[in-house]
């Protein structure tokens, strides 16, 4: 059975972006793969947080993990920094990685633009290494994300032929997964830009916890072209082709069966369909995450998760350090 590792930060509100790009698709990939889902503490240190939202964001994240169908039966899933293995993985990796290749990493460059590099954090820099160290302690084949971490697998799979080079085969390099429709949902107010946490305004995204008034208003409001045409043009029609691609993920209704559908009908009804087809799938995670939120089941599923990942991330890990010399402690 392939082994899949993937995980999200506790940054911001989990939105539809996060939701089609990812989490569904991780709740997919449980019921065929011997999964492991991370919620990536350590990667939202990278830039000043507040110590209580982290907390809290973290726990969201996780229990959105469950709300929206992830199984403890059917995969393992922890937070990070309970599985002290990273950071030390990381370290090693760090041993591997070029300064020039860190030096391309395009969400770096975006993060850091603008910002001094007196204010920018080191972790902000390092912070694809962490990630190939997530990845390659479990020694994932493949990992769902969306088009935005694209480069940094790749820099993970340079990373794992790298160490095994030098070092002899101890890592899988692992496959990114990325979905042909989802892997990057755009904007609701600019839909040339990608749906995005750090967004600057709320009107850009919905937030898998939005209530169905603010659903509605941000789908209104949702920025479109004046044909009143529904025809799937990213290039030339990037609002109603990011609506479509919303309305056929989450209906499960092809694009070309919604063009179909929709011939000679104009935004306004299109719009008021896909509210529906938003809450309808949106509600039922909402109620299922409150009753989580109640349970303290989430802690002991979590506790669950950081011990059996442990285990698989320590067995690579003295793997790691022994082919690269370093002395196991005497007994
Ligand atoms: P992050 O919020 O950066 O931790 O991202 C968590 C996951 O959601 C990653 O797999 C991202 O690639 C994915 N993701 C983030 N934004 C989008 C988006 N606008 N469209 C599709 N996937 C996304
Ligand atoms: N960098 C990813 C993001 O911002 C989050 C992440 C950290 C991740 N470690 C990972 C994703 C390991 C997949 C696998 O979206």
């Amino acid at each position: 059975m392939k082994r899949i590792l993937s995980g999200i930060q506790p940054t911001g509100n989990l939105h539809l972006g996060n939701y089609l790009g990812a989490l569904k698709r991780f709740v997919q990939l449980q019921h065929e793969a011997d999964c492991y889902f991370c919620v990536v503490d350590l990667h939202a240190l990278t830039v000043p947080r507040d110590p209580k939202d982290l907390r809290e964001k973290t726990m969201e994240v996780a229990t959105l993990y469950l709300a929206a169908g992830l199984n403890p039966e059917k995969m393992t899933m922890f937070i990070q920094s309970h599985v002290r293995a990273h950071p030390e993985a990381s370290w090693l990796l760090e041993c591997v990685a070029r300064v020039g290749e860190l030096d391309r990493m395009i969400q770096f460059k975006e993060k850091s633009k603008g910002k001094g590099a007196d204010s920018v954090s080191v972790g902000l820099y390092t912070y694809p290494v962490l990630m190939a160290a997530d990845i390659l302690l479990y020694q994932a084949d493949a990992v769902p994300v969306g088009e935005d971490q694209k480069q940094h697998l790749e820099l993970c799979r340079d990373l794992a032929e790298r160490f095994n080079r030098q070092y002899g085969e101890v890592l899988t390099v692992p496959e990114p997964l990325i979905g042909e429709l989802g892997a990057r949902i755009m904007g609701l107010d600019n839909p040339r830009k990608k749906m995005s946490k750090s967004a600057g305004s709320s009107a850009n995204f919905i937030a898998l916890l939005d209530d169905p008034d603010t659903i509605a208003k941000k789908i209104k409001r949702a920025v479109t072209d004046s044909e009143n045409v529904i025809r799937y043009d990213p290039e030339e029609k990037p609002g109603i082709s990011n609506l479509l691609v919303i309305y056929s993920l989450l209906a499960g209704e092809s694009i070309p069966a919604l063009e179909q559908k929709y011939q000679g009908v104009g935004y306004g009804q299109f719009k008021r369909d896909l509210i529906d087809v938003v809450v309808d799938h949106l509600v039922p995670i909402q109620e299922r995450f409150r009753e989580l939120q109640q349970s303290g089941d989430v802690e002991r599923i979590l506790a669950a998760g950081a011990e059996k990942a442990s285990q698989v991330a320590d067995e690579t890990l003295s793997k790691m350090k022994d082919a690269m010399g370093l002395l196991p402690p005497s007994r």
